[in-house]
């Protein structure tokens, strides 16, 4: 099948790749662009490990088509942290045991990421609720809930950022 460019955004950096018109995101992003934080799991767009940011709203780039990013904004686990400075999520997730194995962390984060630009001062319901679409097979959820409220508590401190 013919290539096509597909140009986007990344992280805030300008990309531009040549893809099938069938290829889905998450495989440009881990095998053209190196950014292989985005995790493969389920394939079926149900355990969220793929979960990326696109123009402002989390998806699932197992089921998303790699041209629906074109001219657009794709934001991964690779570009929360800021000149080598952790995004307060990830400090969180470390700092109150928020991940185990590390398998849906990165969707986990760029999901809460979304949620907390959402609603920046979730009740533990709201949180449990807007994370629903990422699983998580080895913590029980419990850590995750806390490092997002920690995390929104700092967020909310520093304005928001
Ligand atoms: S790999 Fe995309 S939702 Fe599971
Ligand atoms: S930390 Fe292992 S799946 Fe979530």
């Amino acid at each position: 099948m013919a290539k096509t460019h597909i140009s986007f955004n990344l992280n805030g950096r300008p990309v531009d790749v040549l893809a099938e018109p069938r290829e889905l995101l998450i495989h440009v992003l881990r095998e053209q662009l190196a950014h292989t934080g985005p995790h493969i799991g389920c394939e079926t767009s149900h355990c969220g490990a793929c979960t990326v940011d696109l123009n402002g709203r989390s998806v699932k780039s197992c089921t998303v088509l790699a041209v629906q990013a074109q001219g657009g904004n794709v934001l991964t686990v690779e570009g929360l942290a800021t000149n080598g400075t952790l995004h307060p999520l990830q400090e969180e997730f470390m700092q109150q045991h928020g991940l185990q194995c590390g398998f849906c962390t990165p969707g986990m984060l760029v999901r809460a990421y979304r949620f907390l630009q959402e609603n920046p001062n979730p009740s533990e319901e709201e949180i449990r609720t807007g994370m629903s679409g990422n699983i998580c097979r080895c913590t029980g959820y419990q850590n995750i809930v806390k490092a997002v409220q920690h995390a929104a508590k700092r967020l909310q401190a520093a304005g928001g950022k």
